[in-house]
């Protein structure tokens, strides 16, 4: 990221502690390097030690601060709870990114079962598990919080061909608008952002293997291009920051007005594939998985 693009003062986010899943690449590492540039404290966790322990150094090394790695796979409630655990051991958390998110593209009438729970397990039941950990822990010691769900746009209108991603992440809207109201009288609060196409490697590999598929829409977008990771930064800077403190239940698209062009989803590009480009497709993809 073009990190003079963010559009806020040095010192903002000091006093937050902040914990962004999915932190060490793509969307949440850059995330991570706004809140850490602006003085949170930041907390990254994910499945590779490896990959945190240099997102960690490397932001470190940029910007000074504090910002730790923890191997954790969210859909493992237990390791969720010793996570936070080390984390409180050392005061409580401010904030949470719910960001960590599995997504491929396939016709429905491929997935297996484990398909369709290797998203949801993660998207769906990893944020919530989340949410609950560290809601529970707040609520008991009477402290505020921002709580912020990194969704699509294809909670409003379905996800042709992403179906298990666009179900898990409509969930986690329904979340947000809900526990706004019944958290909010614990002084935690709850938005999302509903961004459109911002590639990163784990996306394309997976939305767009071989360079087709769904990331090729750029000239569709009324502005022509697809998002720059300082944009996505800054609106999750404003939603997590005190600034924003009675924003509460609100999910806020950033994608150059995309939905409302062409419905933001990838029905157009995807729909007159055949059997022998889906099957390309799949090899691709699970070429790239678990890296
Ligand atoms: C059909 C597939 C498949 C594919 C995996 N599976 N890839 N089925 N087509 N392309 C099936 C497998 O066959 C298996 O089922 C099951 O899914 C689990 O596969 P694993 O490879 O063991 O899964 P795992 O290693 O746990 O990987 C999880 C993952 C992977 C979700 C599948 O993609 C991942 O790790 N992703 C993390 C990063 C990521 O996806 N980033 C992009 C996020 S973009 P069987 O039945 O064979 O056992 C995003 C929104 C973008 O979220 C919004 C844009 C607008």
């Amino acid at each position: 990221m073009d990190i003079s693009r963010l559009m806020f003062r040095e010192g903002l986010m000091e006093g937050e502690r902040i914990l962004v899943t999915g932190g060490g690449t793509g969307l949440g590492k850059e995330m991570a390097e706004a809140f850490l540039k602006l003085g949170a404290e930041v907390h990254i966790c994910g499945r590779r030690q490896g990959k945190l322990d240099e997102a960690a150094r490397e932001l470190g090394e940029r910007h000074g601060g504090k910002i730790v790695g923890h191997a954790c796979d969210i859909r493992d409630p237990d390791a969720i709870h010793a996570m936070v655990d080390a984390i409180w051991d050392n005061g409580a958390l401010t904030g949470v990114v719910n960001n960590a998110a599995g997504n491929f593209i396939s016709r429905t009438e491929d997935l297996s079962v484990n398909g369709f729970n290797a998203i949801s397990d993660i998207v769906f039941r990893g944020s919530f598990y989340i949410t609950l950990d560290v809601g529970k822990r707040l609520i008991e010691e009477g402290r505020k919080a921002s709580f912020l769900s990194i969704l699509t746009t294809w909670i409003w209108n379905g996800g042709p061909f992403v179906v298990p991603s666009a179900m898990s992440k409509a969930g986690l809207n329904a979340m947000t608008q809900s526990l706004a109201v019944e958290w909010g009288r614990y002084g935690l609060r709850f938005n999302a952002i509903a961004p459109g196409l911002f590639p990163t490697d784990g996306m394309s590999a997976r939305l767009s293997p071989g360079g087709g598929g769904g990331n090729s829409h750029d000239d569709m977008n009324p502005m022509g291009r697809h998002g720059e990771m300082h944009e996505i930064a800054n609106l999750a800077v404003f939603l997590m920051g005190q600034g924003a403190a009675w924003v509460n239940g609100q999910t806020i698209a950033i994608d150059g007005g995309g939905f409302q062009a062409h419905g933001g989803n990838f029905y157009a590009a995807l729909k007159d594939m055949g059997d022998e480009q889906w099957e390309a497709m799949r090899a691709m993809i699970k070429g790239t998985n678990a890296k």
